[in-house]
């Protein structure tokens, strides 16, 4: 059984008609005339003492780590002899390690190859100010250009130059939950959950004395993603789709129902939820501290670190009202304008878009393989659950993890939750999202 392709226009929409869009999106096909003009070197050709690679990203919780680590296995396997600098800088989503990341290529010290999402994150902050080479004759000389699915691809394309190679796909919309802990507290979850089945069971937890919803916002994206992951719980796929084109405003009753009911998730919350990482807060699931932690699936990279079972130890289901769509927060690899070690960096990208990387590396990490010719057979329960909705879902962007939107509105969002997460003022909150789409369409 194989993965089925599946075009993604959903999420290519909202991108292109994004309001705040000034990149202009096209097919890599069309940059097939320029396909051949970048010859690779052999990774034999270069310099006498540099056979170096530097890889910068923030995979440094268990999961992360133990993924990246296969990565590493692959590409030393294909490519032997080359050391490999790993450049990681903590902190869940990147919120760390993007400034260390951003003040190198500012300062022309860029890592050899990063981490980014595509659409806004690639395109706007590194592929525009001219910090990455294109690759798209990788897409060609190893078969990607049919193995990748299209709509991804042109996420990751501008003016027909395609700038990274994904090594995974995450869900973003999931709602993790110790299934002994459920059990012993009598609730059953089916195949899907809405807002009221969601609370009913926060309460009986609560008057058991149990924190229902654990959250690790020391970095404040992890409250974001709650926020995210219920804003398109009640808004739906083409809400998203109307918010993220400017059609629905950010003070519209949906947007502030949606508000409404984070506010209300706060009353459940783990106290200790700012000292902790996402990490951390999968792992107080796993202790039983927490019933349910929303989270993208890199946290079914901590479960498979942890040798939990599936459907024993802990189950998972779509976030409420989220059934039928698929948030992608998507994980892509680049090559540095001026990269230190270009051969060793293109051998790398190729590794990754492997099919041996991609079978190794994604279940470890919890992701969907991006490439479409994967053996489905190969992975476990919840890839399967995974992949299926990847395939029969609305697929959409990411706002927290930098597709949908500019850095600066994920910024004002991230700042808008912090506030609300203090006052509970669902006006202020709305209105702040507000000016904020408001000053990233005048810097169209
Ligand atoms: C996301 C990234 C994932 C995972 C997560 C938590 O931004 O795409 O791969 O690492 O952050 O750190």
């Amino acid at each position: 059984m194989f993965l089925a392709f599946n075009p993604i226009d959903s999420i290519k929409l909202i991108i292109l008609d994004n309001m705040h869009l000034k990149l202009s999106f096209c097919s890599p096909l069309i940059a097939l005339a320029s396909m051949f003009t970048l010859i690779q070197a052999p990774i034999s050709s270069q310099a006498a003492g540099e056979k170096k690679l530097e890889v910068f990203s923030w995979w440094t919780s268990g999961g992360e780590a133990a993924a990246l680590d296969a990565l590493f296995s692959v590409y030393k396997k294909q490519y032997p002899g080359v050391e490999i600098i790993n450049a990681t800088v903590a902190g869940g989503g990147g919120s760390a390690a993007r400034p260390v990341l951003q003040t190198r290529l500012a300062g022309g010290n860029p890592p050899d190859t990063w981490q980014s999402h595509p659409g806004w994150e690639l395109l706007g902050q590194y592929v525009e100010p001219g910090y990455c080479d294109e690759i798209t004759d990788l897409y060609k000389s190893d078969g990607w250009d049919k193995a990748f699915p299209k709509g991804l691809v042109d996420l990751m394309t501008k003016d027909g130059k395609t700038y990274a190679v994904l090594a995974g796909v995450h869900h973003g919309n999931v709602l993790w939950y110790n299934k002994k802990l459920l059990d012993k507290n009598g609730i059953t979850i089916g195949d899907k959950i809405g807002f009221d089945d969601f609370f009913a069971a926060c309460d009986k937890l609560k008057k058991a004395g149990i924190a229902a919803l654990g959250v690790g916002d020391s970095g404040i994206w992890a409250s974001a993603q709650l926020f995210e992951n219920t804003l398109l719980g009640v808004v739906g796929p083409q809400g998203w789709t109307d918010l993220f084109s400017g059609k629905m405003k950010w003070d519209d009753p949906q947007v502030k129902k949606a508000m409404g009911y984070f506010a209300k998730m706060q009353d459940y919350l783990n106290s200790d939820h700012s000292a902790l990482s996402w990490d951390q807060a999968v792992g107080a699931l796993m202790e039983g501290k927490v019933a349910f932690t929303s989270m993208g699936d890199w946290a079914e990279g901590e479960f498979v670190k942890a040798n939990k079972k599936a459907n024993e130890d802990y189950g998972w289901v779509s976030h409420p009202g989220t059934d039928g769509s698929f948030i992608i927060v998507a994980d892509g690899f680049t090559l540095a304008k001026g990269a230190p070690h270009k051969d060793a960096t293109i051998a790398w990208l190729k590794s990754i878009g492997s099919k041996e990387a991609q079978e190794a590396f994604n279940p470890l990490k919890g992701s969907i393989p991006a490439r479409t010719d994967v053996d489905k057979s190969k992975f476990d329960v919840y890839h399967q659950w995974s992949m299926n909705s990847f395939a029969n879902s609305s697929l959409l962007p990411s706002c927290v993890h930098g597709e949908a939107a500019p850095a600066a509105f994920q910024q004002a969002l991230n700042d808008a939750v912090t506030a609300f997460i203090v006052d509970k003022n669902v006006d202020n909150f709305a209105n702040a999202l507000v000016q904020a789409a408001k000053e990233s369409e005048s810097n169209k």
